[in-house]
């Protein structure tokens, strides 16, 4: 036998040495929940260790992930009062765009501020958009669907009130089509054509988000798979890659990850703009709930699973690990 590949890992500064990936704390951002009126944080019993933060416990959760060097945050506004047009996203004094102030404050230019751009924290039915009632065609019965022209114009406003509260890159999660081109030319029109936005081109009407809808208390009935992605495709997800590019996205995501890794890597390998995935909440929560129960090694889990979603192709990771998973990093 002349060909051996155990020789490389026989020791473990070899398999240090000879490692294609590694997680650096830079490429790790970490997804927040900001919940208004709230005077301590909040745990969320669903995401063990994550929590609802008060304006004061963000800022010293956002020094603590500055100190050890993760790349952003992403902000998600819990508001108070909802309602029908999700009114809570576009007032400057709404608990995301004030969260974005307090965390650029805190965060100088240690980390980068991202937020959410998307209505269903903000509405009373859920939704990530605006509804509109119509005649079934079929059915002929009324019903309310999602109207995706007039969410435009919502997320339009929405964009420039993010910016003008500080937002460094704008996270447009909705899923309506044409909202990439739609909020960069309202953010070009009032002058912010230094803001960057993320699309969040493939993502999927995913079981895993379940947890994350308790974080955010959502009031959604029913689910969103008249507008996000029907998990079965895999080259719908590849065009929606192309239009968000085509349309300006400066960087795209493929979200959940992983159960998404194969439209991840072929994302990968087809975009001109950089990549990223989310591990959302019900990936959390599913390593959580089995390393509670002493199924799993927790730690070795945790790395393994975001190692996977760069090795198959997302140069930045979202994950509710990031500022424990650059701790362990830096040691
Ligand atoms: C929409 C949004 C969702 C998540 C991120 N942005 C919820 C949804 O699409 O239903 C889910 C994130 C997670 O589950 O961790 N604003």
């Amino acid at each position: 036998m002349i060909i051996r590949p155990r020789r490389l890992r026989s020791s473990s500064a070899l398999r240090r040495l000879v490692a294609e990936n590694r997680t650096h704390p830079s490429q790790l951002i970490l997804p927040m929940f900001v919940r208004e009126g709230l005077s301590e944080p909040v745990p969320i019993s669903s995401m063990p260790g994550v929590q609802q933060h008060s304006l004061d416990s963000m800022r010293r959760a956002i020094a603590a992930a500055a100190e050890v060097g993760i790349g952003g945050v992403m902000l998600f506004g819990v508001p108070e009062h909802k309602d029908a047009e999700g009114s809570g996203a576009i007032d400057p004094n709404g608990i995301l765009n004030v969260a974005t102030r307090a965390a650029v404050a805190e965060a100088g230019d240690a980390l980068v501020v991202q937020t959410d751009l998307c209505l269903d924290e903000f509405t009373d039915h859920g939704h990530c958009g605006v509804l509109r009632e119509r005649t079934h065609p079929v059915t002929g019965a009324t019903e309310l669907i999602v109207d995706n022209d007039a969410s435009l114009e919502r997320y339009r406003e929405m964009g420039v009130a993010q910016a003008e509260a500080g937002s460094q890159l704008l996270g447009l999660s909705g899923m309506m089509d044409g909202q990439v081109a739609a909020v960069r030319d309202a953010l070009d029109t009032a002058g912010h054509t230094d803001t960057p936005l993320l699309g969040y081109a493939a993502k999927y009407a995913s079981a895993f988000y379940g947890p994350f809808r308790e974080a955010v208390q959502s009031s959604l009935q029913g689910d969103r798979r008249a507008y996000q992605q029907n998990p079965a495709n895999r080259r719908e997800g590849i065009r929606e890659v192309e239009l968000d590019i085509d349309e300006g996205a400066d960087i795209v995501m493929v979200k959940p990850a992983m159960s998404f890794l194969d439209v991840l890597a072929e994302a990968a390998a087809v975009s001109s703009v950089p990549v990223w995935a989310y591990q959302v909440s019900g990936e959390y929560a599913m390593i959580e709930a089995a390393a509670a129960h002493g199924w799993i090694d927790r730690r070795r889990a945790i790395e393994e699973s975001v190692l996977s979603i760069q090795r198959a192709g997302a140069e930045a990771v979202l994950t509710y690990y990031a500022t424990e998973l650059a701790e362990w990093l830096r040691r």
